[in-house]
């Protein structure tokens, strides 16, 4: 049941609002300014005793956990990085007693995760999942996790279950980080914000027919580029996969510094760029990639918060502001909704593109 919306992706984005709410509920500790997981089944010496996060996951489970693992390193310090499920089971992985693993999936039933899952119980890791799927395969052979609580998603495309595991991130990110030596005034400014995402995904969610009619605009390119900064990389390459997955334009993220070490070359008026940029520390060196790209006749679609970078794109959505480090949240948030809008425009089988499946439960 559409719910009466067009298509399951669009029902499902336009959810967001109560999916993460749902995802949050409960787990906000305004007094103490910590997340409340007891799904982990760790103690705080344990939760100590961690030198190193890796993340594992597939497709926008990947990227969503490259979201993750900057949270992780900004907010506990502690050094964190994503690698495709797939990958990382094919390399015949070390697995290091010193490190926690966490598995991402939104069906909980990914071969490629549940493989990589059995491989690192094999050796003795340490796994914890990111599940949506309450009892799925790879919540029950991981040693204890973080439900989403985002209900199901029909589309194959993910959107709730995106944005809701990078909040899953956010709160454990709040949960180690307060085991060690984040403050608790910086743990209420995280809870603070966290609790103010619903009402800001609403905001955006408003400008719904705004972002369809640049998406029927930048439609008729068959390429687009995404860039994006550090926080904004993941961001990127999420919109990218939105629009190949359900729209079958091609699109490229790339980090934008890395631009000018090869992509500019392609770079010109038929190959637009989508740009993510929050007002954050990386603000005018973001400005400054938007003007080489203008300075090669390419267009730009800025994603971000406020005026300076208006002059220099094209078209701009503006997002609200939070606090920098759930910005990526946000930002990821019209992306969705551009790639659904362009894949309707083309007249794609918007919930379930060719040759994809939801979950990859076969080798
Ligand atoms: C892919 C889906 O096959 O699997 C993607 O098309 C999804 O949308 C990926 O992100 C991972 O799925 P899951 O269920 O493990 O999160």
């Amino acid at each position: 049941d559409t719910g009466g919306y067009e298509h399951y992706l669009l029902k499902e984005i336009s959810e967001q609002p109560e999916t993460v709410a749902r995802t949050l509920s409960g787990r906000l500790d305004e007094r103490f300014h910590i997340a409340h997981l007891g799904g982990l089944n760790m103690d705080a010496r344990e939760t100590r005793s961690f030198r190193r996060v890796k993340i594992i996951g597939c497709g926008s489970a990947y990227y969503s956990g490259q979201i993750g693992a900057q949270l992780i390193e900004e907010l506990a310090r502690i050094p964190a990085d994503a690698e495709p499920a797939s990958e990382f089971r094919y390399r015949n992985p070390v697995v290091d007693p010193d490190t926690l693993y966490v598995a991402i999936s939104q069906s909980g039933e990914t071969y490629d995760t549940l493989a990589a899952v059995q491989e690192l119980k094999r050796k003795g890791g340490r796994v914890i999942g990111i599940v949506n799927a309450v009892g799925s395969a790879i919540a029950r052979e991981v040693d204890g996790g973080i439900y989403l609580h985002a209900g199901p998603e029909v589309s194959v495309a993910s959107t709730k279950a995106f944005t809701s595991t990078a909040i899953a991130f956010a709160l454990l990110a709040l949960h180690f980080g307060r085991v060690h030596d984040l403050s608790p005034a910086e743990g209420r400014r995280i809870v603070d914000g966290l609790a103010k995402l619903p009402a800001q995904i609403e905001e955006i969610l408003e400008q719904g027919p705004a972002i369809a009619e640049l998406s029927r605009k930048y439609a008729v390119h068959p390429s687009m580029m995404f860039v994006g900064r550090v926080r904004g990389y993941p961001v990127a390459r999420e919109g990218a996969q939105k629009l190949k997955e359900i729209s079958y334009i091609h699109a490229e993220a790339y980090p934008a510094s890395e631009l000018k070490h090869g992509p500019l070359a392609l770079i010109g008026p038929e190959l637009p760029t989508v740009a993510i940029v929050p007002d954050d520390e990386l603000l005018d060196k973001n400005l400054t990639t938007l003007g080489e790209i203008r300075a090669r006749g390419g267009r730009v679609l800025m994603i971000g918060h406020r005026e300076p970078g208006a002059k220099l794109a094209d078209d701009v959505i503006v997002v609200p502001r939070n606090e920098i480090e759930l910005d990526p949240i946000l930002l990821t948030i019209p992306l969705q909704l551009l790639a659904y809008h362009a894949a309707v425009a083309l007249e794609r089988d918007v919930d379930k593109p060719r040759n994809l499946a939801k979950s990859v439960t076969v080798e």
